[in-house]
């Protein structure tokens, strides 16, 4: 009766108080409320929105769920980032290691891939062995331990957010600006953290692609961060092209360990930099941004940021071998490179394309179920903005046979444009948020 009551009043335009969101997400985390219920509540939220108040009372609705992590007696400070997805976004394989190499404590806790978006548990499981199912227990012990956890969602925490996520998922309720912060700050919470930092995707490969509807949802997620006693800074990153040049869950891992080791690609390090600065200081660990990026750079330079990752992967269960030698990764049988058909601009790197192309060589999922090839992807070194000649290297395809190899080559066509001219890429981070409000991000 509730959930008819609610569904019916929020279709109509009228607000859902705190109570009955606690009872409703309550009742939804405990199977009392079938799915095609929700579904319709979430349809209904999708058209019409939620108010401030209702946000909030439904992130803390799906936040008391399940439960909390403390992490009070811990020495550390302790701060997370989440990015709102993206292609080739393999920054949290990067982030986590270095700043827990930093000082500050970093519960990660990932998703799989989304849409045509990739996600980092499935990047990490292409390390062999890599357990991301710890217990909520396990990762607090870890964390306390080696300053660093990368998990997925447990059914422990936010369980009335991971049956929702789910169902959105499949109902096409997923860009909302209310949910989606909900969703994300439910969870976030629910790590006890002394600080977040939020990575919001802007351009065509961007869940919101326009840029007012990333700054909303920053502002919102802030907002319920400030809330809660948890400052979160948010930077907005473009998203109009993959993100460094390895796009595929082995590839990813490969490139991320490079990175590790000094020899990432200078894209996904600006973005790693920019937000692991904003970590360093949100934890206290910095002075200010300027400091917080040297000490990031010498996390690297020493080999202290690699050891790190190598003493997570062994905690849990990898291979540590693999920060020295990516070759032990799974391995795609079929390679081949893809060169420029005329000379020009490259003008788009599409990344929805490429996200796309990746699941269609079987290296994501359309169902829930569906079984990933870690091996499988592209690596593109032509970036917007380069200038190629006829039969220069573009891309290089890895796939599981020849038909994969005809498809990614079909994708690349598709998504890398060459053109007579092409229009300036989107700055790579544009925006920082804050409680004060936004301002315009000052690159190097
Ligand atoms: N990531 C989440 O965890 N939730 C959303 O709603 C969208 C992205």
């Amino acid at each position: 009766m509730l959930a008819h009551r609610l569904i019916e009043r929020k279709r109509d335009g009228g607000r859902i108080e705190a109570g009955e969101w606690r009872a409703l997400m309550n009742a939804y985390a405990a199977s009392h409320i079938p799915d095609y219920q929700m579904a319709a509540l979430a349809m209904a939220i999708f058209i019409r929105g939620l108010d401030r108040e209702e946000t909030s009372a439904l992130t803390d609705a799906m936040l008391k769920s399940g439960a909390v992590l403390d992490f009070s007696g811990l020495a550390m400070p302790c701060v997370d980032k989440h990015s709102i997805g993206g292609v080739g976004d393999k920054v949290s394989l990067v982030l986590a290691p270095l700043v827990a190499s930093c000082g500050v404590a970093v519960p990660m806790m990932s998703g799989r891939g989304l849409g045509h978006t990739g996600g980092t548990l499935d990047k990490l499981e292409s390390i062999a062995g890599f357990r991301t199912d710890l217990s909520l227990a396990d990762a607090k012990a870890q964390v306390e331990r080696i300053g660093c956890a990368l998990i997925g969602q447990t059914g422990e925490i936010a369980p009335a957010d991971r049956k929702l996520y789910a169902l959105r998922d499949a109902t096409a309720t997923v860009e909302s600006i209310p949910l989606i912060s909900a969703s994300i700050m439910s969870k976030k919470l629910a790590e006890g953290l002394t600080g977040l930092v939020l990575d919001v995707k802007r351009g065509s490969g961007a869940f919101l692609p326009e840029l007012d509807r990333g700054l909303d949802l920053a502002r919102t997620m802030i907002e319920l961060g400030a809330d809660r006693g948890c400052p979160t800074v948010a930077l907005v990153t473009a998203m109009d092209r993959p993100l460094g040049r390895a796009c595929g869950n082995a590839l990813e891992v490969e490139e991320s360990m490079l990175a590790l080791k000094g020899d990432g690609p200078p894209d996904l390090m600006e973005v790693t930099y920019a937000l692991g600065a904003e970590m360093l200081v949100l934890g206290g660990v910095a002075a200010d941004i300027d400091s917080a990026r040297r000490e990031l750079e010498k996390a690297i330079g020493t080999g202290r940021a690699a050891e790190k990752m190598q003493e997570i992967i062994e905690a849990q269960g990898g291979n540590p071998g693999v920060v020295e030698d990516p070759a032990v990764l799974p391995q795609a049988s079929h390679v081949e490179l893809c060169t420029a058909p005329r000379r020009g601009f490259v003008a788009r790197v599409e990344p929805r394309a490429i996200g796309r192309g990746i699941i269609a060589l079987g290296g994501g999922r359309t169902k829930i179920e569906d079984v990933v090839d870690p091996s499988v992807g592209f690596v593109i070194t032509a970036k917007p903005g380069d200038w190629v000649e006829v039969g220069e290297p573009l891309a290089t395809v890895f796939a599981g046979d020849r038909a994969g190899v005809d498809a990614g080559r079909a994708t690349l066509r598709t998504a890398i444009v060459i053109a007579d001219e092409a229009d300036p890429p989107l700055p790579l981070v544009s925006h920082r948020v804050t409680q004060a409000g936004v301002e315009l991000y000052q690159q190097d």
